[in-house]
């Protein structure tokens, strides 16, 4: 069966498939609300990585604010599963996403959007004029990224711009710096202080004509760095869960350990020293380097889009039917290519996890 059920033993789940260590998924997102209980910084973990109303309940649960997605689509599957307090943290920038934007608020009033336009905000203007209702919004203030947000000097302007539509009210501004995120410790605590002087400069210039109490920023490399910036209210993380290979070597925090691993089995043994597992390109991905094999001197390589190879000398021990557990490189883009999480307890499947903003990129 595809789907594994509860007690199942690991040896009888089909590969490749995603496991989770729920305990240190558990103390991952037990730390990092630890480090947000008695500050006046709350925290929002940002949905992107996982992609689960489970997990986003369980960060619910342990304390957080709400949480973030990037697109309106995610936010219907999040609301859909009962929860309320959700930023979308890209701008819309066509009238149809503009109007499931709509609809969504004109549902549940505690989903907010970053706008950092005056076309898109337009957009978003019209589309719930259509259906009587009013927006909070949050100025998207470009802190050096270049991907998203408003110049700073004109983050006044577009808010001005947008209070004027009547329907949207401007609640604060977000500047996500997501460039920053692997740099080494002391170039990272550099840049990002100069980033949030840049987005807590803009949030106080706002200010004078707008109600900004929200200051919203941060990733899982950088978070801690904003939260003890004076202005930031709130931070944005959302690898720290299950944590990567990318993140593991790069952080510079031993508190968050990684969670998650996609289980293979090898399937063939080309050569004495090469083994052949069933996880290629569309189950595993590669744009941030290699997965790492949970085994010893044992090297991974893909081999085409459902098929990798192990090498090295772990690898030629290895016999058909063996399983061996890869820890992505990159969750984000890993977690997509899957229908379902397997949360085990011991050896045995305890959960399943629909994976449910999978394929949500509209
Ligand atoms: C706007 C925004 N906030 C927060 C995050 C979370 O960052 P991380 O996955 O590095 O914790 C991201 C990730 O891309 C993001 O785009």
């Amino acid at each position: 069966m595809l789907v594994p059920t509860k007690g199942l033993s690991l040896d009888a789940v089909a590969t490749p498939v995603l496991i989770v260590d729920k305990d240190m998924m558990f103390r991952n997102i037990g730390t990092m609300m630890q480090r947000y209980k008695e500050s006046p910084v709350s925290i929002r973990p940002h949905m992107k990585t996982c992609k689960s109303p489970e997990i986003a309940r369980f960060c619910l649960y342990a304390g957080a604010q709400g949480i973030c997605v990037v697109k309106t689509s995610e936010a219907w599957v999040m609301a859909e599963s009962g929860i309320t307090d959700i930023l979308i943290t890209s701008p819309v920038g066509h009238p149809t996403t503009a109007q499931w934007c709509a609809e969504l608020i004109a549902k549940v009033s505690d989903v907010k959007i970053v706008v950092d336009s005056e076309a898109g905000a337009q957009m978003l203007s019209e589309a719930l004029k259509g259906l009587e209702t009013k927006a909070d919004v949050l100025i998207d203030v470009n802190v050096g990224q270049n991907r998203t947000g408003v110049q700073p000097s004109k983050a006044v302007a577009l808010a001005d711009f947008v209070a004027g539509l009547g329907n949207l009210n401007i609640v604060g501004c977000q500047g996500y710096e997501g460039h920053l995120q692997f740099l080494p410790m002391d170039e990272r605590k550099e840049k990002s202080a100069a980033a949030m002087e840049m987005l807590v400069l803009a949030a106080n210039s706002m200010r004078k004509n707008h109600k900004i109490t929200v200051v919203t920023t941060g990733g899982t490399g950088t978070s801690t760095l904003c939260a003890a910036t004076t202005g930031i209210t709130e931070v944005q993380p959302g690898s720290f869960i299950f944590m990567d290979v990318k993140y593991r070597d790069s952080l510079g925090d031993d508190a968050f350990g990684t969670a998650l691993q996609v289980m293979s089995t090898v399937i063939s043994k080309p050569l004495p020293e090469l083994a052949t597992i069933d996880v290629g390109w569309k189950s595993v991905s590669t744009e941030y380097g290699m997965p790492e094999p949970v085994l010893k001197d044992c090297v991974y390589t893909p081999a085409g889009d459902e098929h990798g190879t192990l090498s090295g000398a772990g690898a030629a021990d290895l016999s058909v039917g063996d399983r061996v557990m890869l820890i992505p490189s990159h969750i984000d883009t890993t977690v997509v290519l899957h229908e379902f999480y397997v949360v085990m307890q011991g050896k045995l499947v305890s959960e399943v996890w629909p994976i449910a903003t999978r394929g949500r990129v509209q």
